[in-house]
């Protein structure tokens, strides 16, 4: 029996969070015929008046993450600005050299453009990270070679919520002339980011992660140095001829809104997760066969993830599911079923892969539920221990990825 849904605790703010009613109602007003909804590159009035907003929310964004405004390029989200950086920039500079760099705990919307690149005849070192995660600065330089043109690398992983050291990492690029990408998705938002003083090239980034609307993101391109990509989206020439198509009045300005409001109330929410993440797992580890997965003290706090030994991580969810909305994985991939090739590549078995769980929390959580949660789960990977007594859960594979 499955409850009304405003009794589910919903904690998979890794895969989407919801909208802040805050952005909503700046969006609504950019839709309908008394609103704003005018086509941005229109040059009569109603025109000019929604272009005025885009530009708002073009400035919002660049505020947030140290930018100016005519760095950004509005994109659908950090699928499409991953693909823009990185095959753009492979595309634009391959009469310079033809080896690129990235890592093995990417993002699908990374990992297979690599792949793509490959079998267009780019060499690609993936680079492996360490059992907590972590790339390091070392391993990286000693990747570098004199045919290098791109590296890409995540800010923030949307599996454990751990961060690389791009500071240190964008130095040593920028020392060599080597483009610098970073898909920051789960890091704009979460963490302070300041351009103006971190020298990478590339960074995309999502509204739906940080209380914005889905379908909607940037890319950030550098323009001193200049920071240079080959359109994907041929057409109408918006964005300066690097992204046609008919710039989303409604999306721009919740996506500028959810931006403004994150960097107000960045450092506020953080301390308040900080603490969350730190109950929680007292409670959560005290489990039969709980271990955190990846024990790094760089990271997001509002992303857990931990295995149950014993118990398999998608029937862990399923049981929670009328009750609390978590992820055995990202949904951002879950149409693919194996498990995580993030906690692979960390060192994971298979089975520890599939015994694990994330657990994703925010701005609209509160104790109360989290700590509801916390009971829930204790009261199912009990159960479930109960039911497979030599520690083996009988259910397929999981769906933990990207
Ligand atoms: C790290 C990371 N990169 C890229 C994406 C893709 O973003 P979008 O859903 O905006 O395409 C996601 C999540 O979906 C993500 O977590």
């Amino acid at each position: 029996m499955s409850l009304p849904n405003d009794r589910i605790i919903y904690l998979d703010y890794a895969a989407t969070t919801p909208v802040d009613p805050r952005v909503a109602e700046k969006m609504s007003a950019c839709l309908t015929q008394d609103g704003c909804f005018a086509n941005p590159a229109s040059s009569h009035r109603p025109g000019r008046e929604a272009r005025a907003r885009v530009e708002h929310a073009r400035a919002q964004l660049a505020a947030l993450i140290g930018a100016e405004p005519r760095e950004l390029i509005f994109t659908s989200g950090a699928t499409e600005s991953n693909n823009l950086a990185i095959a753009g920039a492979a595309h634009f500079h391959q009469h310079r050299g033809r080896h690129l760099i990235t890592s093995r705990s990417e993002h699908k919307a990374v990992v297979d453009v690599f792949k793509r690149l490959e079998e267009e005849g780019f060499e690609v070192t993936w680079l492996a990270p360490d059992a907590q995660g972590h790339i390091s600065r070392d391993q990286l330089v000693q990747a570098l070679r004199e045919d290098t043109i791109l590296v890409s690398l995540m800010w923030v992983n949307n599996e454990i919520g751990v961060e690389q050291e791009i500071e240190a990492m964008a130095a040593e690029t920028r020392r060599r002339g080597i483009l610098f990408h970073v898909d920051a998705a789960q890091a704009v938002g979460k963490r302070p980011i300041n351009l103006s003083q971190v020298p990478v090239d590339l960074l995309s980034l999502s509204g739906h992660k940080f209380y914005g609307p889905k379908g909607v993101g940037a890319l950030y391109l550098r323009r001193r140095p200049r920071a240079r990509v080959s359109p994907l989206m041929l057409g109408g020439g918006q964005e300066r001829g690097l992204r046609s198509g008919t710039l989303a009045t409604h999306q721009l300005v919740g996506l500028g809104e959810a931006a403004h409001l994150a960097a107000a109330e960045l450092d506020e929410e953080m301390g308040r997760l900080k603490v969350w993440r730190e109950q929680l797992l007292s409670h959560l580890l005290t489990l039969p066969g709980a271990a955190l997965n990846s024990t790094s003290a760089q990271g997001v706090p509002g992303i857990v993830n931990l295995r149950f030994e014993g118990i398999h991580g998608e029937a862990l969810v399923a049981a929670l599911d009328p009750y609390v909305a978590v992820s055995s994985g990202s949904a951002c991939t879950s149409a693919v079923v194996e498990p995580s090739y993030v906690l692979r590549a960390l060192g994971l078995s298979e089975a520890q892969a599939e015994a694990s769980l994330r657990i994703s929390f925010g701005r609209f959580s509160n104790w109360d539920e989290l700590s509801a949660a916390a009971d829930r789960i204790e009261q199912v990977v009990r159960r479930l221990h109960s039911l497979s007594p030599r520690g083996q859960s009988d259910s397929g594979p999981t769906a933990l990825s990207g």
